[in-house]
């Protein structure tokens, strides 16, 4: 079977990374969750208070440890479920729009992504960090359905929210990843969509399995 990259993208709590977790598991491949890194960035963004982005990329020490599942370790310590918190929530796109923050991460991504078997899920992987990915998918799915799939999600975490607040945080994130100047949120062209408003994340799987299998 030849190896190939898949690239997942699509608006907030689409299902992305619980599909690209199965889907790389059926076939042996790698997952990797960018918008994780993201998150990590602003963290550190939050701990530092400063807007000096420059200087944020250049002394941050993240690392990626990929082997069952990604972890992310921020100074040494693993943040991989203190990334998923509100305050890292509100703020990640912000960080995620300055063009210090973009570049380095591409360019880790890129990396990651190098020998390729990788799943990797975001908002800008199809469009700029794997041009050249063999699949490139965009997920979409209503913001309702959105909305209460991260509302179980966060019980599951523990972290508290509520219905109503998550609808207003996808849409607010939505509007300005799709907006930001650098590589905003956009379907690649030569991605398929796929809508996933009333579809098990089996159907998905499947779907996307298939599409794969026909790549390999
Ligand atoms: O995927 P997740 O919702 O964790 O991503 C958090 C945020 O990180 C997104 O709302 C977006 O602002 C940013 N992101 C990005 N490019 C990616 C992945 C995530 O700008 N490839």
């Amino acid at each position: 079977m030849k190896k190939i990259n898949i690239a997942i993208d699509g608006p907030a709590a689409a299902g992305k990374s619980t599909i690209a977790k199965l889907v790389a598991q059926k076939f042996n491949m790698i997952y990797v969750d960018t918008g994780a890194m993201y998150r990590a960035i602003t963290l550190y963004y939050i701990e530092q208070e400063t807007e000096d982005f420059d200087r944020l990329v250049k002394e941050i020490d993240l690392k990626i440890v990929l082997d069952n599942g990604q972890r992310v370790i921020l100074n040494g310590e693993d943040v991989s479920e203190r990334i998923r918190q509100n305050d890292v929530t509100q703020k990640v796109s912000y960080v995620a729009s300055k063009e210090p923050v973009r570049t380095f991460l591409v360019n880790e991504q890129q990396k990651l992504a190098n020998e390729k078997n990788v799943v990797m899920d975001g908002r800008d992987v199809g469009t700029t960090v794997l041009p050249d990915a063999e699949l490139k998918i965009y997920m979409i799915a209503s913001v309702e359905e959105r909305a209460l799939r991260r509302l179980k999600d966060n019980e599951l975490r523990g972290i508290e929210s509520d219905l109503e607040s998550l609808k207003l945080d996808i849409e607010r994130r939505d509007q300005y990843d799709m907006n930001r100047e650098i590589s905003p949120l956009v379907k690649a062209e030569d991605a398929i969509s796929i809508d996933t408003t009333g579809l098990t994340i089996e159907e998905v799987t499947n779907k996307i399995s298939e599409l794969a299998k026909s790549k390999m």
